[in-house]
């Protein structure tokens, strides 16, 4: 393996404190960071990622307090759920100051900001002084990255250095909250942390998440998570009736009968174990000789909702 890949956190400090950018692990999925509080750094990141500048980046943090004098007041709510989900795969739009470089937030008012749960990376976020900025490890559009291994394949040629997590244990990206004016709870992004947690902590939310025209959360392309091979939706009965042999499944706990290629998410059922191991599998498939892919439809709660999200973006080419 290269010697960009590795677990030294102080080759990663050093980097970044230069301000170069390191792929750093997180529970959700790898990002690739840089000292959000430097424009250079942070323009080095749109420029690897082949990112549009219209798209902007979340803030990572060991400790909200040293975060928070970037940020306006807090709705009680954002405080309720940092408390009750950080560090973990949930990021919390809120009001900036002008502390943070526009570059950052593509000119927004707020800025996105989250702890990720992940030893490595908090122990990194420990020695630094500034905020990471940090979006998916990915070019722009692909799928993203969940070991360190998917990141070298991408982007080796342009980053000095890998921090090497293992494998995400989560596997699809931070589920993304904001708040309206009248502070009612906005879910931005479906992901990592499931809707049903939030809203025992928060009550009813709401979900706006489809879109390109959402000006709130510019990112949210409705093409997205995209491999390179046409990827279809189905329900596992209809996939069980496909007879050309080309054509590869992703299927969550069981396997048609038939020579196909395919890939079971989980097989003892576990959802969370799906989660996990959803980009993997569509990267497996996309790098092998099948035609194209059929995923099935995962049952529409918990990270379910989550894995439909990627896969119905995933498909929408
Ligand atoms: O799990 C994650 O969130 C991963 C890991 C690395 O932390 N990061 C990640 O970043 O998925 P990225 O850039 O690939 O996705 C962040 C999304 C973007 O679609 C962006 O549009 C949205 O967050 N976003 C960022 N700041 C925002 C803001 N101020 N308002 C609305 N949406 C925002
Ligand atoms: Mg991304």
């Amino acid at each position: 393996m290269s010697k960009k890949i590795g677990t030294d956190i102080q080759i990663a400090k050093k980097l970044l404190v230069d301000n170069k950018l390191v792929a750093i692990p997180t529970e959700t999925v790898y990002g690739l960071a840089g000292n959000a509080l430097n424009p250079d750094a942070v323009a080095q990141i749109f420029a690897v990622k082949n990112r549009p500048f219209f798209d902007p980046l979340i803030l990572h943090t060991d400790n909200f307090e040293k975060i928070r004098p970037f940020l306006k007041a807090i709705p009680e709510k954002a405080q309720k759920l940092a408390d009750t989900f950080w560090p973990g795969p949930l990021t919390l739009v809120l009001n900036k100051t002008s502390a943070i470089p526009d570059i950052c937030t593509s000119g927004l008012s707020t800025v996105g900001v989250r702890i990720p749960n992940h030893k490595l990376t908090l122990e990194l976020l420990a020695q630094l002084d500034f905020p990471l900025a940090a979006p998916s490890a990915n070019p722009f559009k692909y799928i993203s990255p969940t070991s360190a291994q998917h990141v070298f394949d991408q982007l080796g040629e342009q980053l000095p250095y890998i921090l090497d997590g293992g494998n995400c244990n989560i596997g699809v990206e931070s589920t993304i909250i904001g708040f309206s004016e009248t502070n009612e709870v906005l879910v931005y992004r479906l992901g990592g942390l499931e809707i049903e947690k939030i809203e025992a902590v928060v009550g009813k939310v709401k979900i706006i998440t489809n879109n390109d025209s959402n000006p709130a959360a510019p990112g949210m392309l409705k093409l997205h998570y995209s491999p390179t091979k046409k990827l279809l939706l189905n329900s596992y009965e209809n996939i069980c009736k496909i007879t050309d042999p080309s054509v590869g499944f992703i299927t969550y706990k069981n396997k048609p009968d038939s020579k196909n290629t395919c890939v079971v998410l989980s097989e003892s059922g576990n959802i969370n174990e799906a989660a996990a191991n959803l980009f993997a599998s569509m990267r497996a498939l996309d790098a092998s000789n099948v035609s194209y892919i059929v995923a099935e439809i995962f049952p529409d709660e918990g990270l379910g909702r989550a894995i439909n999200d990627r896969l119905n973006r995933a498909s929408a080419k």
